[in-house]
């Protein structure tokens, strides 16, 4: 079973406007925590033992949850502006910079701004050759990475905020990855938008059927924006 997760949270959260002027948007605060303690909450119920938490923006605020939450989660924290430098942006950078401490191992990798039930996390804990992508129907897919997958779930395309969709279907930032990813990676170009993606390197798996899609069923939230405060909270409600 994989017990280990990338937590990408190095960005800046310009969306969240002022809210974020001062924390990283993943501290903002709900129903008295920090926004990433429920995400490592749900990961750690889905079996998650070791949290490698990829920082940058505001990092002495991500080191002081880190000591805060330390005795709860093992945390080990990786600064990506020392690893990687502060020039680069995208999604692929994260993974890159965490290398060392997961080269040797599968391991799921989600970004530090969403959350997910642990129930659909449990989904990715299984030992595979493959790399697993979470997926699901929405109702905005332009502002997603929209997948196309075959009969059996595998992932045949992966469009990043296309302007016209060609399905619902979108990837939800939860991932399980073999160490096969470093290489590929590696190889990572320059994207239109001017970014690293990540998905670039998960499109180069996509060909030769390597990525199997996992549905989720409960709720996700992609923590943006700052009306999803309060969707997050009624969502803390239910549980
Ligand atoms: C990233 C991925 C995109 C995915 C989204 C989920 O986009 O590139 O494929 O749908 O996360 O939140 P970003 O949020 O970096 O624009």
């Amino acid at each position: 079973m994989i017990t280990t997760a990338l937590i990408a949270a190095a960005g800046k959260g310009t969306r969240m406007l002022d809210l974020a002027e001062h924390i990283p948007k993943h501290l903002i605060t709900i129903r008295k925590r920090p926004f990433l303690y429920y995400l490592l909450s749900h990961l750690s119920k889905a079996g998650i033992q070791n949290f490698v938490l990829v920082v940058g923006h505001k990092k002495e605020n991500m080191e002081s949850f880190a000591r805060t939450y330390g005795n709860q989660f093992a945390i080990t924290l990786v600064d990506q502006f020392e690893r990687m430098g502060t020039d680069w942006y995208g999604t692929a950078l994260p993974v890159l910079a965490a290398e060392p401490e997961l080269k040797n191992t599968n391991f799921i990798a989600v970004y530090g701004d969403n959350l997910y039930s642990p129930r659909d996390i449990k989904k990715f804990t299984g030992e595979h050759a493959y790399t697993a992508m979470g997926v699901r129907e929405v109702e905005r897919p332009e502002r997603y990475g929209v997948v196309t997958i075959d009969d059996n779930d595998f992932v045949t395309d992966l469009i990043e905020k296309p302007d016209n969709p060609v399905s619902n279907l979108i990837n939800a930032g939860i991932y399980t990855f073999t160490p096969d990813i470093f290489d590929t990676v590696r190889d990572v170009r320059i994207s239109p938008r001017g970014e690293y993606e990540l998905t670039d390197a998960i499109k180069a798996f996509t060909s030769k059927r390597l990525v199997k899609a996992i549905f989720l069923n409960d709720y996700w939230v992609d923590f943006g924006r700052p009306e999803d405060i309060k969707t997050v909270s009624d969502i803390l409600d239910t549980l």
